[in-house]
C-alpha cells in the first residue's frame, strides 16, 4: 500500500545541502529536503568525469525491486556513478514508499522530488497528448511502437511537458496490457458487469465502459487487496506487473487481448534538469539513453518467464478475438477525431514505419 510520504518520521528534521553548498537544518519538509543537494560548485575548465560536481539525484518509484524497470534504475544508478566517476549518485526510494506515481509526478512539480517512474496513462493528466498510448490497438506490431517511442515522435512527446514542471529522458517498454479477472474473459461479452481497476484517464474509464464494465480508480499497490476483498472483478496489466504484484494469486484468468501498449518513463523535474550542469546533464542522458537499451534487452524474456510462474501459481491464459475487442472500442477513436491535437497525433503515429 502506498505510505503517506509526509507523515513518514524518517522524513523529519534533517540536514539538508542547498544549493549553495551551506548545510542546513530543515525542521519541516521543504523543498530542499529531496531536492537536488549539491556540494561546493566548482568551476569546470573542460569536461572530464573526474571533474564533475558532486550531486545526489533522488529518485522514487512504485515497482518491487524485482521487476525490470525497477533494475534498469538500479542500473542507472551504478552508470551514472561511474560516468561521472563516483559525482553523481542516485538514491532511489521504490514500491512506492513515496505515493504513486500521481503524487511523485506532483513532487517533481513542485521541487520536492528529481526524478521519478511515470506511466503514459499517468501522464497524460498532465500532458493530454499521452492519452493516444490509451487508444486501443493504435500499434501494427511491436516494430512499429518501438519506431514510435524511441523515434523522433516519442522523443518529441518526452519534451511536452517541460514547461509543466518536468520532462521524460528514457522510455521503457512496457509491453501489452491485457484483461485479468476471478473469471473468465474469453470475448467482449464476458467484461458485461466487471469491476475493473484502470490507471483511471478519461480514455482508460471509457474504455471500460465500452465494454459495458465499470472502471475503478485504485491505487496500484491497493489491487492486490480489493481483489481479494472482492471489491473489484480484475484490472488490467501486461505480464509481468501481473505476476510481480501477485495478482495471479488473486484473479487467475488472464485475456490476452493486448488491448494497449502504455511506456513508462523516467521522468526529471524541469528545476532539477535546469540546476544540473552541462556536463552533469551529458551524464544523465547518457547514462538513460543506456538504461532503455538494458531495459528493453529484458522485457521480452521477463514477459515469457511471467506466463510460465503465472501458469504455475494457477492462471489460465486465454487467447481471444482482438477484432471484437476493437470492435467495440471504436467509439474511442471516433471521439479522438473531434479532439484536434489528439487526431493529429494519432494520425502521425499511424503513419510512422509505413
Ligand atoms: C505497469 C506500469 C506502471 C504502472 C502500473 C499500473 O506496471 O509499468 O508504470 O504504474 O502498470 O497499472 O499502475
Amino acid at each position: 500500500m502506498a505510505r503517506d510520504f509526509y507523515s513518514n518520521p524518517s522524513f523529519g528534521t534533517r540536514p539538508v545541502t542547498t544549493k549553495i553548498g551551506k548545510t542546513i537544518m530543515s525542521a519541516n519538509f521543504t523543498k530542499f529536503a529531496l531536492g537536488l543537494a549539491v556540494a561546493l560548485p566548482t568551476a569546470l575548465a573542460s569536461f572530464s568525469a573526474t571533474a564533475v560536481e558532486a550531486v545526489t539525484i533522488r529518485l522514487a518509484h512504485n515497482l518491487e525491486p524485482s521487476h525490470v524497470v525497477a533494475m534498469a534504475l538500479e542500473q542507472l544508478g551504478d552508470d551514472l556513478k561511474e560516468m561521472s566517476g563516483g559525482k553523481m549518485k542516485l538514491r532511489i526510494y521504490g514500491s512506492g514508499q513515496m505515493g504513486g506515481p500521481r503524487e511523485t509526478l506532483e513532487m517533481l512539480q513542485q521541487e520536492a522530488l528529481d526524478m521519478t517512474k511515470g506511466s503514459a496513462s499517468e501522464m497524460e493528466a498532465f500532458e493530454s497528448t499521452f492519452s493516444v498510448f490509451s487508444m486501443p490497438y493504435l500499434f501494427r506490431d511491436k516494430a512499429h511502437f518501438h519506431e514510435v517511442l524511441y523515434g523522433e515522435i516519442g522523443r518529441e512527446m518526452m519534451a511536452l511537458p517541460k514547461d509543466k514542471g518536468f520532462m521524460a529522458i528514457a522510455a521503457y517498454e512496457a509491453g501489452e496490457r491485457s484483461f485479468y479477472a476471478t473469471k473468465p474473459i474469453k470475448s467482449p461479452a464476458d467484461m458485461k458487469g466487471l469491476k475493473i481497476r484502470v490507471v483511471s484517464t478519461p480514455t482508460t474509464n471509457r474504455m471500460i465502459e465500452l465494454l459495458g464494465a465499470s472502471p475503478a480508480p485504485i491505487a496500484f499497490g491497493e489491487v492486490y487487496t480489493a481483489i481479494q476483498q472482492g471489491v473489484i472483478d480484475g484490472a488490467e496489466n501486461n505480464e509481468p506487473s501481473y505476476y510481480h504484484t501477485r495478482h495471479v494469486e488473486v484473479a487467475q484468468h488472464v485475456a490476452l487481448d493486448q488491448h494497449t501498449s502504455v511506456p513508462d518513463y523516467l521522468v526529471i523535474s524541469t528545476a532539477t534538469w535546469d540546476a544540473l550542469s552541462a556536463e552533469q546533464q551529458e551524464i544523465l542522458m547518457k547514462a538513460a539513453r543506456k538504461s532503455e537499451d538494458y531495459q528493453r534487452e529484458l522485457w521480452d524474456a521477463e514477459v515469457e518467464k511471467s506466463i510460465k510462474l503465472s501458469k504455475e501459481a494457477g492462471a489460465t491464459f486465454y487467447e481471444v478475438d482482438k477484432t471484437a475487442f476493437r470492435a467495440a472500442l471504436q467509439p474511442l477513436y471516433d471521439d479522438a477525431a473531434a479532439d484536434q491535437n489528439k487526431n493529429a497525433w494519432i494520425q502521425r503515429i499511424e503513419a510512422a514505419g509505413k
